[in-house]
């Protein structure tokens, strides 16, 4: 007691930093509390929250003061085992990195952060906590961006499709009629412009079809074999691209059926890896192009910030030139091609079909290494 009012600033009764004694001695917790990271110190031998700096009590939404007065295993879905983890490494004095633990709190997302467990060389009967957000929940805001553009283009897309689609319709049947109203005498040079109206109005109906096609279908749903999807695009890939390209299956074959639209998915599927195999030209020409379709299961994946108990990881890898740098963050965006004779489709679509199943595509890519995955939640 009466240390901890020597403890005390002088000037106003601001609360001490902490009430263990010996921890306040060590002269270390202010260079904690100043600290951007969030850090938590625990009496090694209880294991209760003896400080938390401020940023703690940010990311826990709790104060100092609730912090050391409550379990603070509790605050983690996997609580227990932290305990049982953090209580082992004390004892043996080594560090950890990159201990996983979910942080859940009331009315807000699970929180996926990597636990740090260091020392205090001048507070030796303490034990360090450092927490970062994981990498997985930095990547959820960015797939909230992805969703929401996506859901907006979607709109734009419809709209603007309809409104080519209408007048397309008039113009090739004008030009026919033009074409009908040269007559036989006329010089093939008019009759040729006749016709390039007449090509150039199917190229933009095709396009506007396909731009519509998520829409038309009806979303039919059933129970989907992941493994069927891929060995049917594989087949169709195989056939387009008969020489000189390797699809390599490493299937995980406990990955239950998922329910969907098994024609999307394929389609979704078809357009990835048909990508792949394009970029893979000069390879092909080599004989040493490679796609390989893995399949695993995740577990607590967060997609459009919602939690999924499990979900099929699929990706899709190919050893090609990588996407291009200057579309590498645009190419889920409707009409972006960094091909000649690309509309900018495949993956629009694909996207489109993926996140009507709830789902997500991303992508990581440089020369020699292209990554697609493809998430899908398999159970809520
Ligand atoms: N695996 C890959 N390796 C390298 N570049 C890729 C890969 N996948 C996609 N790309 C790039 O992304 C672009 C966009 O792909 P997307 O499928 O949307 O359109 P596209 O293939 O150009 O045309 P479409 O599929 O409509 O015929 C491609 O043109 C290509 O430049
Ligand atoms: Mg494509």
């Amino acid at each position: 007691m009466v240390l901890r009012n020597l403890m005390k600033p002088k000037t106003g009764g601001a609360e001490p930093l902490s009430d263990d004694a010996a921890l306040t001695q060590s002269g270390l917790l202010p260079g904690l509390e100043a600290l951007p990271t969030v850090t938590l110190v625990l009496e090694k031998r209880t294991l209760r929250v003896a400080f938390a700096n401020p940023s703690a009590e940010s990311m826990l939404d709790l104060s100092r003061r609730q912090l050391m007065q409550m379990s603070w295993p509790e605050l983690f879905a996997n609580g227990d085992e932290l305990v049982a983890t953090i209580g082992a490494i004390a004892e043996h004095r080594f560090h950890a990195t990159h201990l996983d633990a979910v942080l859940e709190r009331p009315g807000r997302e699970p929180l996926h952060v990597h636990v740090v467990v260091g020392f205090l060389e001048s507070a030796p009967d303490y034990v360090l906590l450092e927490l970062f957000e994981n990498e997985r929940h930095l990547r959820t805001d960015r797939e909230e961006r992805i969703h929401d553009l996506s859901i907006a283009n979607k709109q734009l897309i419809r709209n603007l499709a309809h409104e080519i689609k209408n007048p397309l319709g008039g113009i090739r049947g004008a030009a026919q009629l033009l074409e009908f109203e040269l007559g036989v005498r006329e010089r093939q040079e008019l009759r040729e412009y006749t016709q390039v109206i007449v090509k150039e109005s199917d190229r933009l109906q095709t396009l506007v079809d396909r731009l519509l096609e998520p829409h038309r279908h009806p979303h039919v749903v059933g129970d989907v074999n992941i493994h069927e999807v891929c060995e049917r695009v594989r087949a169709v890939i195989l056939a387009e691209f008969p020489r000189g390209l390797t699809i390599e299956r490493d299937y995980d074959v406990s990955v239950p059926d998922l329910r969907g639209d098994k024609e999307q998915l394929i389609q979704a599927l078809l357009n990835i890896v048909r990508n792949a195999a394009q970029a893979l030209r000069e390879r092909i020409g080599q004989g040493d192009a490679r796609i390989a379709l893995r399949t695993r299961v995740a577990r607590k994946v967060t997609i459009s910030k919602r939690l999924f108990k499990l979900a099929l990881d699929l990706r899709v890898i190919d050893n090609g030139p990588g996407i291009p740098e200057d579309i590498r963050d645009r190419i889920f965006y409707p009409l972006v091609s960094g091909r000649e004779d690309g509309s900018g489709l495949g993956l629009t679509l694909a996207q489109t079909f993926v996140q009507q199943h709830d789902g997500l595509i991303e992508v990581e890519s440089r020369p020699g290494h292209t990554e697609f995955q493809i998430l899908l939640p398999l159970v809520n």
